[in-house]
């Protein structure tokens, strides 16, 4: 490897020193759904793509929104623009996106999962994602991290199951006590494509790989074991295969107390924090490597005293360690956008 991806301090991009473990003051900084509603620009390319799913598979007009960020604030990184939901629209599975309702999904039935994805080109309906983040490492400024993502299995799996997401995500837990075998058979499936997935962003210039788990936390201990740590324990396995090298982080939203071991026990190399993890849980947490988030993105939305204590308060537990600052869940529509400056002139001093 050679420039930014040199082991040279003075070179390496910040995002990638930090998730090798060493600590940065200040940390680096971006933001979960930082291309997103809240930015008048991505409204605006919205609106010319027509759907959010034509934004996501057209290449200019995703790579032009995954940049809008990076110009506007410089983030230490910048996230692929795309959704969880493109890997089992990918499956042949139906996907819409309702304005003011989020995904929707034609629930898969038990019978379906054997043949799952079946007499479908899973890489070429991808191939749009590929070129998109091909295009954003050669137009990225060198010192951008670029990170490309997949949701886990079992949040994929609660979409595909209930069509969409109930908070709770009842359907999917009963699914998986009525029918073990069809869920794991569901997970196994998607845990491959998904690897697939992230290897074929990796071989197209992702530098980092994220994995959403955001039902991780709806889960009992044994289902969270099996539902959710072991198919991302399977991905991991099999990117690493691939590229040994590349950082990984996982995201077990809500996953409290069970974060303990997730590290250990799936081998990602980060672990992305929820604003519900206790600073004190984080700062052990952040002994076997580093950790990303978790400022309550409300915060945000308040601006004011309650941004600043909440800034302060992550870097006063955190900022000795490794660590990258981020969101405890993805930015809201309703930001406003001097509030998200004044998050970053407060975590950069
Ligand atoms: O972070 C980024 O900027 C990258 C883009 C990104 C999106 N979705 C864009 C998006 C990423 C990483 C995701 C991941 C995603 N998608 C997750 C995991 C993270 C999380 O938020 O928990 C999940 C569960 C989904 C599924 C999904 N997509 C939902 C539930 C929704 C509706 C919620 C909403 O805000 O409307 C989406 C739509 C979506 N994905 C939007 C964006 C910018 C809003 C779509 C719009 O423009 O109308």
């Amino acid at each position: 490897m050679g420039g930014n991806g040199s082991d040279d301090p003075a070179t390496e991009r910040k995002l990638l020193r930090v998730l090798k473990g060493h600590s940065l003051s200040p940390p680096p900084v971006w933001m979960m759904r930082q291309a997103g509603r809240y930015l008048p620009e991505y409204r605006e390319a919205r609106q010319k793509a027509g759907s959010f799913l034509d934004l996501c598979y057209n290449p200019d007009f995703a790579v032009e929104v995954t940049l809008q960020p990076i110009r506007r604030f410089g983030f230490d990184a910048a996230i692929l623009f795309s959704d969880i939901l493109v890997v089992p629209h990918a499956l042949g599975r139906d996907l819409r996106f309702v304005e003011g309702h989020g995904p929707q999904m034609t629930p898969i039935r038990p019978d379906e999962i054997a043949g799952v994805g079946d007499g479908q080109d899973f890489h070429a309906h991808l191939a749009p994602v590929y070129e998109t983040v091909s295009r954003l490492k050669r137009e990225l400024p060198p010192e951008t991290t670029l990170i490309g993502f997949c949701g886990a299995p079992w949040t994929v799996a609660t979409y595909m199951i209930a069509g969409r997401g109930p908070p709770d995500q009842a359907p999917s837990r009963l699914f998986g006590y009525r029918d073990p075998d069809a869920m794991s058979a569901l997970l196994d499936r998607l845990a491959v494509v998904s690897a697939e997935y992230l290897v074929r962003q990796i071989d197209a210039g992702a530098d980092v790989v994220q994995i959403f788990d955001s039902w991780a936390g709806v889960l009992d201990e044994a289902n969270f074991e099996r539902w959710c740590v072991a198919p991302v324990a399977e991905i991991v396995r099999r990117v690493r295969s691939v590229h040994p090298d590349v950082p990984i982080i996982g995201f077990p939203r809500g996953a409290g107390s069970l974060y303990t071991d997730y590290r250990h026990k799936t081998g990602v190399t980060a672990l992305g924090l929820d604003w519900s993890v206790p600073l004190s849980q984080a700062r052990s947490l952040q002994r076997g490597g580093a950790v990303q988030g978790n400022l309550d993105p409300l915060r945000v939305v308040a601006g004011g005293r309650a941004l600043d204590e909440g800034v302060d308060a992550i870097l006063e537990a955190l900022s000795d360690g490794p660590l990258i600052f981020n969101l405890g869940h993805g930015i809201t529509p309703e930001t406003p956008i001097r509030h998200v400056e004044q998050m970053l002139r407060r975590v950069r001093g």
